[in-house]
Parts: structure tokens; sequence; C-alpha cells
């Protein structure tokens, strides 16, 4: 029988480079993110290149009752997922703390954190019940180093970083594995988000050298799930070769 894997904000960027990759592995999805018309295009375009089977589900990973419908609704044969994708996040705005938008903190926390938590409390009881799963959560190289201005996110994504680390232990008599991956810079569509949809502003971040892409990070994310039942990688940091920490870069 094919795995399944569950991804979340499969719409763009890592997401959905991590249900190409899934989906060249013979794995079928559930894929979820708030543009129900993204995920209709990805599951046809998947379903044409691998012929899998895929779920679809639109919703805001902030609403506490809408997560737990659309995931509580799927068929049951949808609940063995072996691999979660807890990568659903974002960040908005780059201010310092004294002229931050509440409204982007609420935003970062409710999603990165909160939203975070309910995926993982459903799905990682589906894997209990399973006897057995792994999930991979994207942290970022901010969760590990603040930087100017990162604050609200920085923090969103050292809580993911403890998160990953208390899941590991909470889930280990389960035979559950948990990793976390920590990308550096990476071009999606995160910076634009990050800035309102200032695209020329977005484009700068990685002017003058190459960042990660999308597929990078999903290949990474392949190794990790694909070791030996006896492997489980804890975390990962990757990060452009042109990038040293989350400060340095090196731009031509
Ligand atoms: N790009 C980087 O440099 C970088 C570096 C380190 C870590 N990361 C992390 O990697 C993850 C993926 O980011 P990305 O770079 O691929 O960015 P992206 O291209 O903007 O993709 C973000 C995904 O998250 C989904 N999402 C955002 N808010 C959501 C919500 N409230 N409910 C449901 N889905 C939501 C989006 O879907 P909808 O808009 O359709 O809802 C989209 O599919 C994030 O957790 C990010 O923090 C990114």
């Amino acid at each position: 029988m094919s795995k399944i894997a569950l991804i979340t904000g499969a719409t763009s960027g890592i997401g959905e480079a991590c249900a190409h990759t899934f989906a060249r592995e013979g794995y079928n999805l559930i894929l979820t993110g708030r543009r129900q018309n993204r995920l209709d295009e990805l599951a046809k375009t998947l379903n044409e290149l691998y012929n899998i089977g895929i779920a679809t589900c639109a919703f805001d990973v902030q609403d506490k009752e809408a997560v737990t419908a659309n995931l509580e609704n799927l068929p049951a044969g949808w609940r063995k997922v072996d691999v979660l994708v807890n990568n659903a996040g974002l960040s908005q705005g780059l201010e310092p703390i004294q002229n931050g938008l509440i409204s982007d903190w609420e935003t970062m926390i409710d999603t990165n954190v909160k939203g975070f938590l309910y995926v993982t409390k459903i799905v990682s009881n589906w894997m209990i019940a399973n006897g057995s799963g792994h999930i991979i959560n994207l942290g970022s190289i901010a969760g590990k180093e603040i930087y100017a201005n990162g604050n609200v996110y920085c923090a969103t994504k050292a809580a993911v970083d403890f998160l990953n680390k208390g899941m590991r232990i909470d889930l280990l008599p389960y035979g559950i594995k948990v990793t976390a991956i920590h990308p550096g810079a990476v071009e999606t569509e995160f910076s634009e988000v990050r800035f309102h949809g200032d695209k020329e502003r977005a484009k700068k971040v990685y002017d003058g050298l190459t960042p990660l892409v999308a597929a990078d990070v999903a290949e990474t994310i392949w190794f990790a799930a694909s070791r030996p039942a006896h492997v489980n990688i804890n975390e990962i940091i990757m990060v452009p070769t042109a990038q040293a920490n989350a400060t340095t870069f090196f731009r031509k």
C-alpha cells in the first residue's frame, strides 16, 4: 500500500516542492493551504505526472475549528499518515520591536506556533493510533539566531525549535520520528509575504547571491524521511553557500 504524506502550506514554496518530491517517491498526499485554486492546480499536475491519490483541504491553520473539522472529516483511510511536513508558516514585517505591527505579530504567532500546534495535536494522535509516523517541522535559522528587526518571527521559529525537541521526547515511546529542518535564505513567496506584497523589496533580499530554492529544502526533507527505520535525523540547518549564519552573507 502506498504511504501517505500530509503537507501543510503546499500551495507555494517549500510545501509545494515537497508535494512534488513525495509524489515522485510514490506517496499519496494530503495537501493543505488556504488557496483552494492552487491546491486544485497542484493536485491536477501531480496526478498527471505521478498518478497518485490526492486529498486537498483548504483551511486557515490559525482557525482551530477549521483545522479540526477539515482534518477529522478526511475519510478514515487518509488518517494513516506516515509523514507530516509541518510547513505552513510565514513572516510579516521587519521592524524594530517598538514599531512592529501588532496585527503582524498576531498573524505570525497564530500561524507559526498555534496553527502548527493544532495540526500537530491531531496528526500525532493519528500516528500514535497507527503505531508509527514521522513529523518533519519547518523551523528556520531565524529560530537559532536572532537578527535585527526579526524579533517576533525569530521568536516563533525558536518556539518551533523547542517544540520539535519536546515532541521528539514526548513521542519517543511511540516510535514516532521527529525532525526539524532549519533553512537559511530560500527564494519562495516568503519575502513577498514578509514585505506585504512589495516584490521589489522582496527581490533585494537575494541580491548578489544564489539563495536556496524550495527543491533544495524538499530534497533534504526527503533525505530525513527516507532513512532506515532505526535512524532519526533530529535536525538539520541548511543555508546557501553564500550565507554563513543568520546575518552574514557574501554578496557579489
Ligand atoms: N523562505 C525562507 O527563506 C525560509 C527560511 C526558513 C524557514 N522558512 C519556513 O518555511 C516554511 C515555508 O515557507 P516558504 O518559504 O515556502 O514560503 P511561501 O512560499 O510563502 O509558502 C508558505 C506556505 O504556507 C501557507 N500558509 C501561510 N499561512 C497559512 C495559514 N494561515 N493557513 C494555512 N496555510 C498557510 C501558504 O499557503 P496559503 O497562502 O495558500 O495559505 C503557503 O503554502 C515556513 O514555515 C517558513 O517560515 C522559510
